[in-house]
């Protein structure tokens, strides 16, 4: 029987109390699975609504976890975290002789195997354990199975791939050495009566492409669990795509072995390797090939951006305490401007000291870097606001300017082909405060201009 409008929001409303899903992704014909599900109970999709709102039984619960769940994985996916991982894991595990694992949302095992690969070998000695965790019970089936199918290991490399597997056929089975190291548990990790997130429970977290599927105040929720279930200093991983910005202020971003990743506060970074580094190294800059530096061009923006707060909200321009992160930003757009780039770059740190996770914050530090002339540090900075905010396009610009001056032309023209995606979809309270004082088709003009001085195609 056909579901109306009105029963497809009703059970969408249900779903989403009960897994948190935000279904922002597109990626759910909820109206399909609800008919079919109804369909399956033989009963009408209103009167299966509302058995699903009085409590539903366990089986039906498991049934639509494992149709409204996207369970793509495979094998080592971003190898630079796994990298990562490993060496963290050597220095966290050697100083607390523990190390346990929690790979959340691991669908069919792949990432929980693929990290317990990556453990290093004093671990055994620590009982160092890897602890799957998911939602959709086939799933974790799967990886109990632990036998997968050439395609899981798209991209695990041939030494690896030697190393874990037993092959039969065209079956690949983990090995019983790396088996023992993991076991699989099935949690609703958006329930804050689930049992697995207890304090200071895990050394190091993954939890990778499931954050994007939940609604903001869910995703806030389960990583405010996620920090107080590891120890002080333990590090949390999540999906390439994905980020803690406007989630908590419970972390500090690090970013090492070209890969972003999380550390929960309260314990000094692990110096081995946890010290934030540009993925980028910089060749010595050739002088700019104008007399305008970017400095400048905010400049004119923080004119603007004073002429706006005067005219507008009188409040805003007088002198603000410098705990308001918005104060300090606005404070750090002027002094650029003045030119004091030490006090813009204090300014800056403080703000990021308050939330290490502002974008804003990271970009206007990269013009700081930038004008005192330390690049390396600047294309650090864009990169962090870049990955911080997917769709802010002036670190994309900024870092293929910066770029263009390196003479990585390469770089120039993929980062400034990206700033022109972004460009006619930025904020446009954002463009008056960094945009250095130029409108949005300015700033694509420029851009083009750039990418053509660069080799591209505009
Ligand atoms: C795309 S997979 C991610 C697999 C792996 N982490 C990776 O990145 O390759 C997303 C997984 O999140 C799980 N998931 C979604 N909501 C969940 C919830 N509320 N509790 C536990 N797992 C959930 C899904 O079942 C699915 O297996």
């Amino acid at each position: 029987m056909r579901a109306n409008e009105s029963v497809v929001r009703r059970f969408k409303r249900w779903s989403t109390e009960t897994f948190g899903f935000s279904f922002e992704t597109g990626t759910t014909n909820l109206t399909a699975v609800l008919e079919s599900h109804a369909a399956a109970a033989r009963t009408d999709p209103l009167t299966y609504v509302e058995r699903l709102e009085g409590g539903a039984p366990v089986s039906e619960l498991r049934a639509l976890a494992h149709a409204l769940t996207v369970t793509e994985t495979y094998f080592f996916r971003h190898r630079e975290q796994f990298t990562a991982f490993a060496d963290l894991a050597t220095a966290l595990g050697a100083e607390r002789s523990r190390l346990r694992v929690l790979s959340a949302a691991c669908a069919s095992g792949e990432e929980t195997y693929s990290l317990a690969a990556m453990l290093p070998p004093a671990s055994a000695a620590w009982g160092a354990h890897v602890l799957g965790a998911d939602l959709n019970l086939q799933a974790l089936q799967k990886a109990r199975l632990a036998s997968y199918s050439v395609w899981s290991l798209r991209d695990t490399p041939a030494e690896l791939r030697d190393l874990c597997f037993e092959r039969a056929g065209d079956t690949f089975r983990v090995r019983p050495d790396l088996r023992a190291r993991v076991t699989f548990e099935e949690h609703n990790l958006v329930d804050p009566d689930d049992r697995l997130l207890t304090p200071e429970r895990f050394e190091i977290v993954f939890c990778r492409n499931m954050l994007m599927y939940l609604t903001r105040d869910r995703a806030s929720d389960l990583v405010r669990r996620f920090a107080k279930s590891l120890v002080p200093g333990g590090y949390l991983f999540l999906g390439h795509a994905e980020t803690l910005r406007g989630l908590t202020n419970d972390f500090d971003l690090l970013h090492t072995h070209g890969t972003f990743y999380y550390q929960r506060r309260g314990a000094l970074a692990h110096p081995v390797t946890a010290q934030p580094r540009p993925a980028v190294a910089t060749p010595a800059a050739p002088p700019l090939a104008t007399e305008e530096t970017w400095v400048d061009a905010i400049g004119r923006a923080s004119e603007r951006v004073r002429s706006l707060t005067h005219a507008r909200a009188p409040e805003l321009a007088a002198p603000s305490p410098r705990v308001d992160p918005e104060a300090l930003l606005l404070e750090a757009v002027e002094l650029t401007h003045q030119g004091d780039v030490d006090a813009a770059r204090e300014r800056c740190r403080a703000l990021l000291d308050l939330d290490g996770l502002n974008a804003g914050a990271h970009y206007l530090s990269a013009v700081c870097d930038e004008a005192a002339g330390d690049l390396r540090a600047a294309e650090s900075h864009d990169q962090t606001a870049a990955y911080l905010d997917a769709s802010f396009a002036m670190p994309r610009l900024h870092l293929g300017l910066l770029a263009r001056r390196a003479g990585r032309l390469g770089d120039a023209r993929r980062e400034l082909e990206q700033a022109l995606v972004l460009l006619p979809h930025e904020e446009p309270a954002r463009l008056v405060l960094f945009g250095g004082g130029f409108a949005r088709q300015q700033l694509v003009d420029l851009c083009r201009a750039e990418l053509k001085a660069c080799g591209g195609s505009a």
